[in-house]
């Protein structure tokens, strides 16, 4: 039977985790030394990456999903599909607060978000179960 909720093909999946997993190797976190990886999924099956990139004045520091985010708008994206988000912990990390909201200014409560560490396979959830009730205008 058809799952009721939207989810990736299994190929689509391991791309978006291999892109986020190889771009957490680029980020830049001399400060809190937590390398963050993501892939964000746009409506025309592209994938952008970001990764975190700290700074000495702390509270400039940038998410790697937001980073993610960004290059996906300015490759000119409109909608994501979905995001992946590796980082070094197992179980894998979820994205912040701010980063969620990001998040549902792009996609639905269906968003699709894959969490994973560095090996290993990656747990799936959707946007709707880590923010609901999204800010909306
Ligand atoms: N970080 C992310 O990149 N994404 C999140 O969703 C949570 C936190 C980064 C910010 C900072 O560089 C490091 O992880 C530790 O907070």
């Amino acid at each position: 039977m058809k799952p009721a909720r939207a989810s990736l093909a299994p190929r689509t999946q391991r791309a978006l985790v291999a892109a986020a997993r190889a771009v957490r190797k680029r980020a830049h976190a001399p400060y809190s030394h937590f390398h963050v990886g993501a892939a964000v999924l746009d409506e025309r099956g592209r994938v952008h990456v970001g990764c975190n990139v700290e700074n000495a004045s702390y509270g400039l520091t940038i998410c790697a999903e937001r980073n993610a985010i960004a290059a996906a708008v300015a490759a000119g994206a409109r909608r994501l599909q979905a995001v992946a988000v590796v980082t070094e912990t197992r179980p894998p990390g979820t994205p912040c607060g701010a980063c969620r909201q990001v998040l549902a200014e792009f996609g639905g409560d269906d968003l699709v978000v894959l969490l994973a560490s560095p090996t290993g396979p990656a747990d799936e959830t959707q946007l709707g179960a880590l923010l609901p009730r999204a800010f909306r205008l």
